[in-house]
C-alpha cells in the first residue's frame, strides 16, 4: 500500500505539468457538447466551481451569466483560465481543495471531472466541503468519467487508493487518484452521506449528476 499523502502529491504535480497540454488532450468534441448536457444541471445563481482546471467549464458558466468563484490547486491551469475568461465575472482562487474551506456560500457547487480525483476515504470530507459552501436551496452539480473509462485508462495496482498513470507528451509517467463511480452505487454513497441526489450514466462513459442536502 503506498501513501495516500504521495498518491495526492503526485496527482497535484502532474496536474502542474500537464496543465500547457490539458486543452490539447481534453478539449474533445465530447467535451464541447457537454455544454449542453450542463443545461439540463439545475445550475442557478452564484456558482462555486471547484478545481476549474483551464477554464473550460468556467467560461460557459460565466458565459451565461454565473457570477463565477472558481477554485484550482495548479497556478498553471488558474493562468490559462484567468486568459480564457477575460472580461467575464470570474474570481479565481489558488488552493488544495484538501484543506481550504469556503469563505461564504453559493447557490450552486459545480465540479468537473473532480469527484473521480478524491480518494474514497476523503469522499465524506469533500461532500461536507460542498454542503458548508451551499446557501440553504443550493444544489451541488457534476459531470465526471463513468466506469465506461475504465478501459482507457492504465489502472494501477497496490496503491493507497483507486488510482492510474498518466503520461505526457514527453513521455513522463505521473500517478493520481482515479474511480469509475458507478451512477446508482454513487447516488447510494450520497444518500448515506445526507444528500439527496441524482446520478445518470451518458453517453457510455460519463455520470452526469446533482444533489441537495436532505
Ligand atoms: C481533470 S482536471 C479537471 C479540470 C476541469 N474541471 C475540466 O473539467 O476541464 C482536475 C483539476 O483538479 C486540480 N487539482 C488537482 N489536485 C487538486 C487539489 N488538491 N486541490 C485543488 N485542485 C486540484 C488540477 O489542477 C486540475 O485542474
Amino acid at each position: 500500500m503506498g501513501d495516500l499523502d504521495e498518491l495526492l502529491r503526485d496527482q497535484a504535480a502532474y496536474y502542474r505539468a500537464v496543465a500547457g497540454e490539458y486543452d490539447r488532450a481534453y478539449e474533445s468534441e465530447d467535451l464541447r457538447s457537454l455544454n449542453e448536457l450542463a443545461e439540463g444541471l439545475p445550475i442557478h445563481g452564484d456558482v462555486l466551481e471547484l478545481a476549474c482546471g483551464t477554464g473550460q467549464w468556467t467560461r460557459m458558466l460565466a458565459a451565461r451569466g454565473h457570477r463565477v468563484t472558481a477554485v484550482d490547486a495548479a497556478p498553471e491551469m488558474l493562468a490559462i483560465a484567468r486568459e480564457r475568461v477575460a472580461g467575464l465575472d470570474v474570481e479565481f482562487v489558488q488552493a488544495d481543495l484538501f484543506t481550504w474551506r469556503p469563505p461564504r456560500q453559493f447557490d450552486t457547487v459545480f465540479f468537473a471531472f473532480w469527484l473521480s480525483h478524491v480518494p474514497p476515504a476523503q469522499l465524506a470530507a469533500f461532500w461536507r466541503l460542498v454542503e458548508g459552501a451551499l446557501r440553504p436551496g443550493g444544489r451541488a452539480c457534476f459531470v465526471d468519467d463513468g466506469p465506461g473509462q475504465q478501459a482507457a485508462e492504465e489502472v494501477l495496482a497496490g496503491q493507497a487508493a483507486p488510482a492510474v498513470r498518466r503520461r505526457l507528451e514527453d513521455g513522463s509517467a505521473h500517478r493520481i487518484v482515479k474511480t469509475f463511480a458507478d451512477p446508482d452505487r454513487l447516488t447510494q454513497t450520497l444518500e448515506g452521506l445526507g444528500w439527496s441526489a441524482r446520478v445518470r450514466p451518458v453517453r457510455t462513459k460519463l455520470v452526469v449528476g446533482s444533489a441537495a442536502v436532505i
